[in-house]
């Protein structure tokens, strides 16, 4: 699919068909993800795929109850190694939010090219979500999205007009 199609295919799909996703799909979605850029490559991030329909329930739970979730084949979860990201972006944040950012998008977008379903998911509890998958302290989960075969077609959910966001020489 061309580039500028799969950016507008792309919506959050918040229905799923329970088909499982082949082995290689999901490989080449994971594969988008590891060879996102990051800040002075430092790479500080970590990926958990959940296939067990037990935990895909809990983690829909811990994020306030979305439950159609777990329909989904699978749940991405994308942690922060916040200990070895960059923390001097811009003399003044770390680079972790930044860098899982992109290769969250990077992944989702791979999806959509494979005729599949993604919904960036920031409504969860992140205690919760690290509780159930066994996440260290020191490591902060950021961004879920469910992955699998979309059961329903979303209207185009609109957009700020480009000369609202967008200004030239000045701010
Ligand atoms: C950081 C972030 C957090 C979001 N959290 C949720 C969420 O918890 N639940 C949900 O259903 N959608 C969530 N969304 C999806 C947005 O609602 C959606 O992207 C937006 O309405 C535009 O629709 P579209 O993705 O179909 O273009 C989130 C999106 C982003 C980028």
């Amino acid at each position: 699919m061309d580039f500028y199609e799969v950016i507008k295919k792309r919506k959050s799909i918040r229905k799923y068909k329970s088909d499982p996703i082949p082995d290689e799909v999901v490989n080449k979605i994971l594969e988008a993800g590891r060879i996102a850029p990051s800040a002075k490559n430092i790479q500080p991030w970590r990926f958990i795929v959940i296939k067990n329909p037990d935990i895909k329930k809990k983690i829909a739970e811990a994020c306030r109850g979305q439950l159609w979730i777990a329909d989904a084949d699978l749940i991405l979860v994308g942690c922060i190694l916040e200990k070895i990201a960059w923390g001097r972006m811009g003399g003044y944040m770390s680079s972790g939010p930044v860098d899982l950012g992109i290769a969250i998008d990077h992944m989702i977008l791979a999806a959509a090219n494979e005729g599949l379903g993604t919904c960036w998911i920031g409504a969860f509890v992140e205690q919760d979500v690290k509780d159930i998958l066994q996440v260290p302290e020191d490591v902060k989960v950021m961004a879920l999205t469910p992955i699998g075969y979309p059961a329903e077609e979303p209207k185009d959910r609109g957009r700020k007009d480009q000369k609202e966001i967008v200004s030239y020489d000045r701010y």
